[in-house]
């Protein structure tokens, strides 16, 4: 195929750089269109748009296909581990082992919140979502680091790694530190020899006498955070790209990504999820009363269908045997998977999703471990969020060291036309 394409309007001709990319996706550079020919291109919810080029992170939606840094997600799932995946997202290569040790420990001298923030946390409001105490905290950690969160580069960018540290070593104690205080507990000291997931169980649920934490349960969760890790030009990931584009710091690009995340069609349906299954269980379905209403628009099969994925989401798959291992492993019956496979069976079958290729998508199976661990429904969308912090702060990087211009996409006005002031007496 040429490198250039032409878009003819009326009898101009308006030639079209072609831009591809390494897995040899095409797109049409029409960075000079408005000024040649006066004309935007119109996309409504970007679906067809591409607002960056990236490096980060590829996925074929035909082929479900997931890759960090070009390697696939099912090999990272299998040898690799969240940590890890963080330093191969942030810098682009896998690290060594002494770059892991030397994270890990980073990372955990940092997950003592700092006062301020705690004291934040106690004093919002008892009805706050945590989505929103994870939101300002975050915010509350960069005004504790003024030296982090300078708003200026190459400052920001110079102690990226530091910032990057300190909020994945944070974010788990905020969300732990929240859950505690809303029942008015406190979070019990630290064990030296937790990992990262560990140590996070513990915050949870881990008392004084330290019970040691089954692994079959701190390798699940461990397992949910890097398969949430990064999942390129996402709604939440492109808002983080969009604030940071200003050239806003990365505490606060994250808080707003939080914000973004917290929506039922992205991050919050993990929760939605649950919520749906626990309503078909108690209406006594086995589920095929609900696809019914939903194949009549009534009603959204919460953890199915994908903006990209027109085929299996593969962390969909990866979640799906996890879920069974984890279930079995914390000798929990749950009937709500029983209805979710259910669903599964009968919605693969059924020409509605067929048609319209709904499949499975990462939500669909999170939340039943996640709910089978303990975690409260409400929180399942901040563990998406500590799992996709990585990826986050990645695209922060990569606009904050390779970014052109802040994002301002364009729009057709459909508003009123010119039309003069009416005075008050005459309305
Ligand atoms: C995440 O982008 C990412 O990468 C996100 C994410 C990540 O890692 O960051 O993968 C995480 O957000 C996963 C998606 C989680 N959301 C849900 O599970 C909510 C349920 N899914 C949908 O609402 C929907 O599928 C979206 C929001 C995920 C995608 O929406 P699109 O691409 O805008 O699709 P659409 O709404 O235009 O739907 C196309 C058709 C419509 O029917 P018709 O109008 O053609 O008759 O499919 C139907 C929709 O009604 N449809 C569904 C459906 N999803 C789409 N019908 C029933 N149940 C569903 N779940």
């Amino acid at each position: 195929m040429s490198n250039q394409a032409n878009l003819t309007i009326g009898d101009q001709a308006f030639p079209l750089n072609v831009i591809v990319g390494t897995e040899d996706e095409h797109a049409l550079d029409i960075s000079t269109l408005r000024k040649d020919s006066k004309f935007i291109t119109y996309d409504d919810g970007y679906g067809n748009t591409g607002s960056c080029e990236s490096s980060i992170t590829f996925i074929d939606g035909d082929k479900g296909i997931l890759r960090y840094r070009g390697f696939d997600i099912s090999e990272l799932a299998e040898k690799s581990n969240f940590l890890e995946s963080c330093l191969l997202l942030f810098n682009g290569e896998l690290p060594t082992t002494s770059a892991i040790e030397n994270f890990k420990l980073q990372v955990s001298s940092m997950s003592a919140l700092p006062a301020d923030v705690e004291s934040m946390i106690e004093s919002m409001p008892s009805t706050t979502h945590p989505m929103g105490i994870l939101g300002a905290a975050l915010q509350a950690l960069g005004g504790s680091f003024p030296k982090l969160s300078t708003n200026t580069r190459p400052a920001d960018v110079e102690s990226f790694d530091e910032a990057a540290a300190l909020i994945l070593g944070a974010i788990p104690s905020i969300a732990a530190k929240h859950y505690r205080s809303s029942r008015n507990e406190s979070i019990p000291s630290r064990r030296g020899n937790h990992n990262y997931c560990e140590n996070f169980l513990h915050m949870m649920f881990g008392n004084e006498d330290g019970q040691s934490i089954d692994p079959a349960v701190s390798n699940a969760l461990d397992l949910i955070f890097l398969l949430h890790a990064d999942h390129e030009q996402n709604c939440s990931t492109s808002t983080c790209r969009m604030i940071a584009s200003g050239g806003a710091n990365a505490f606060a690009s994250l808080a707003g990504a939080v914000s973004a995340l917290w929506g039922p069609l992205h991050g919050g349906a993990n929760m939605a999820v649950i919520k749906m299954l626990n309503e078909i269980h108690s209406a006594g379905d086995d589920g095929s009363q609900f696809i019914q209403s939903a194949k009549e628009g009534k009603s959204r099969l919460m953890g199915f269908g994908h903006r990209v994925y027109r085929n299996y989401d593969p962390r969909a798959k990866i979640l799906k045997s996890a879920c069974d291992q984890a279930l079995t492993a914390l000798g929990v019956e749950s009937p709500i998977l029983d209805i979710a496979r259910n669903l599964e069976r009968s919605a693969l079958q059924d020409e509605y999703f067929i048609q319209r290729k709904l499949y499975p998508n990462v939500d669909f199976y999170s939340g039943i471990i996640l709910q089978a661990m303990g975690f409260p429904t409400d929180m399942f969308t901040v563990l998406f969020a500590i799992g996709r912090a990585p990826g986050w702060l990645s695209h922060w990087k990569e606009i904050a060291t390779h970014g052109k211009r802040i994002h301002r996409p364009r729009q057709i006005y459909q508003g009123s036309i010119h039309r003069p002031y009416i005075e008050l007496g005459n309305r």
